[in-house]
């Protein structure tokens, strides 16, 4: 949980101008989203009908056909393009190992399509690109004619790392969901998905040495109504699910081929009580504990023992060997220190360690389990609060509790993801007329906050600015118990952070990207996607 009282309604609004080189009277010149580097309207159009052919620069490039099918498939099954594959086709397609990494130059002439690619992901939104360069819902069929209009883009993203985070233990969604969010992360150019796999209230992955975390801990008796800031109101229904190894498998490799790496996270030591449910050895005291019903920041957290590590290694062995990323997150957030200062095995080990402050056992605890992931070749990320007590060498912070950690950890020569709740945490309602919004968890983060968000903070030296690798939103589920709402939360406001982390800072203008985004709703009406809709 995010104590409530984070939660300052910060509201600035960037009105840098972008000038588009082909003026319009009425609506914006083009409708992408984000808004490429660069972008040359000209006049005339190029019709892709089922009788234009895709040429493939290499026809020996499986990845580029894998990442064109991905693409096609819908227009193939609604029936609206064919985009067969032939020698001398007027969709010209390459990936020549030239420009910035997923970077791609696409060019639409009275002719005919050319697409080259830096590499494969390049290739992937150099596509994304031109969908929207059609009607919205041509993928879904029903579209007369794509007359795609003459353009010429040069595109690359300004971070590399460009994420969306889905809680899936506060309430669970289902593989399908999982994927269908991952298509909408590609589809607007984001690379990262952060699964947060385990809390309080829920384990989420199978791990076949310890059963019991999805027999014991995948479950909670029930949920809390409402906030519960009083007292205790749950709901009498017991929940709960987790993914299988195959199903997390299936998923990955679903991700991969759309080049979204999947970041998951193990929380330690603390919103662990669902895993001392499970194995109540792990904890300082005795328990037994329950995996918990309510929302919150909880007491029982991991004990630094012996067998804890080696529990925690052996989790972290099967995750590692799921996920080919280079991340694993191990949360580090919101760990009361209450039982370690009453342990006695604790008070041993400060002693022994030469630590003076409770805090220097959390800095140890990181610092060990960053040491087994480097070792198994994995870098470690986890929230800011792994600053304090000593940082892990090689780790990289999110930076939630405001940007301050992720100048700090910057300064100190780390890299750092920026996801401060003032800006990105899409729990947040989206409007200040609460009453008219789904229940949520509190806050107010509308559409221009979170757009106007500068993920690079000026105070920074030029080579400390090179460590912030990118920004992510977050979408926290305590009051999420559908798909559908996540949408909702989710859209338009992933549309903001899209741009926020792929363009040109000096591209962004809110009111060009507010007359975009009208083709991006209209999209989502098609593709059946929920969303909030604009303010009047
Ligand atoms: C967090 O919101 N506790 C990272």
């Amino acid at each position: 949980m995010r104590a409530l009282s984070y939660r300052p309604a910060i509201q600035v609004t960037i009105m840098a101008l972008t000038t588009f080189a082909a003026g319009c009277d009425r609506g914006p010149a083009h409708s992408i989203v984000p808004v490429p580097q660069q972008i040359v309207m000209g006049s005339g159009t190029f019709a892709l009908n089922s009788d234009v052919e895709v040429h493939f620069a290499d026809q020996t490039d499986e990845g580029a056909r894998s990442v064109f099918d991905i693409w096609a498939t819908p227009f193939r099954d609604s029936g609206t393009l064919t985009l067969g594959a032939a020698e001398g086709g007027a969709f010209r397609i390459g990936v020549d190992g030239e420009g910035a990494p997923e970077s791609y130059r696409l060019a639409v002439t009275t002719d005919g399509i050319d697409l080259t690619a830096a590499d494969h992901a390049g290739l992937l939104y150099g596509l994304q690109t031109l969908s929207q360069l059609m009607p919205p819902g041509a993928e879904t069929g029903g579209t007369a004619a794509l007359e795609l209009p003459v353009t010429e883009i040069e595109d690359a993203p300004r971070f590399a790392y460009r994420g969306m985070h889905l809680d899936v233990a506060r309430h669970f969604f289902p593989p399908d969901f999982i994927k269908h969010y991952i298509d909408l992360l590609a589809r607007y150019k984001i690379n990262r998905f952060h699964w947060h796999l385990t809390e309080d209230q829920g384990w989420r992955i199978e791990i076949d040495r310890y059963p019991r975390l999805t027999e014991i801990a995948a479950f909670r008796e029930q949920t809390q109504i409402g906030h519960g800031l009083d007292e205790f109101n749950g709901d009498g229904i017991r929940y709960g699910g987790f993914y299988t190894k195959d199903e997390i498998r299936d998923i990955v490799a679903y991700a991969e081929a759309r080049h979204v790496t999947i970041i998951p996270e193990i929380e330690m030591p603390g919103h662990a009580q669902a895993a001392l449910a499970a194995y109540p050895e792990l904890a300082c005291t005795e328990g037994p504990f329950e995996v918990a019903m309510t929302w919150g920041v909880f007491e029982d957290i991991y004990c630094p023992y012996e067998e804890t590590f080696e529990f925690l290694e052996n989790v972290l062995a099967e995750v590692i060997e799921l996920f080919p990323g280079e991340y694993i997150h191990i949360g580090g957030d919101e760990a009361p220190k209450t039982r370690w200062e009453e342990s006695e095995y604790v008070r041993d080990l400060m002693v022994r360690e030469g630590f003076n402050d409770v805090e220097q056992v959390q800095g140890y605890f990181i610092r060990r389990i960053e040491r087994f992931l480097n070792a198994n070749g994995k870098r470690l990320i986890g929230w800011d609060e792994i600053l304090e007590g000593g940082l892990p060498p090689n780790a990289t912070v999110m930076s939630w509790r405001g940007t301050i950690g992720g100048i700090e950890a910057s300064r100190r020569g780390h890299d750092v993801v920026m996801t401060p709740y003032s800006h990105l945490y899409f729990d947040y309602y989206q409007s200040e007329d609460q009453d008219a919004e789904p229940f949520a968890i509190g806050g107010f983060l509308p559409l221009d906050t979170v757009y106007s968000y500068e993920p690079v903070p000026p105070q920074l030296r030029d080579r400390d600015k090179e460590r912030i690798i990118g920004a992510q939103a977050n979408v926290w589920t305590e009051y999420m118990k559908t798909g559908d709402h996540v949408e909702y939360m989710l859209m338009p406001r992933m549309l903001a952070l899209s741009e926020v982390v792929w363009s040109p800072a000096e591209a962004k203008d809110y009111e060009n990207f507010l007359e975009r985004i009208e083709w991006h709703l209209a999209r989502l009406d098609a593709l059946g996607v929920n969303y909030r809709p604009l303010d009047d």
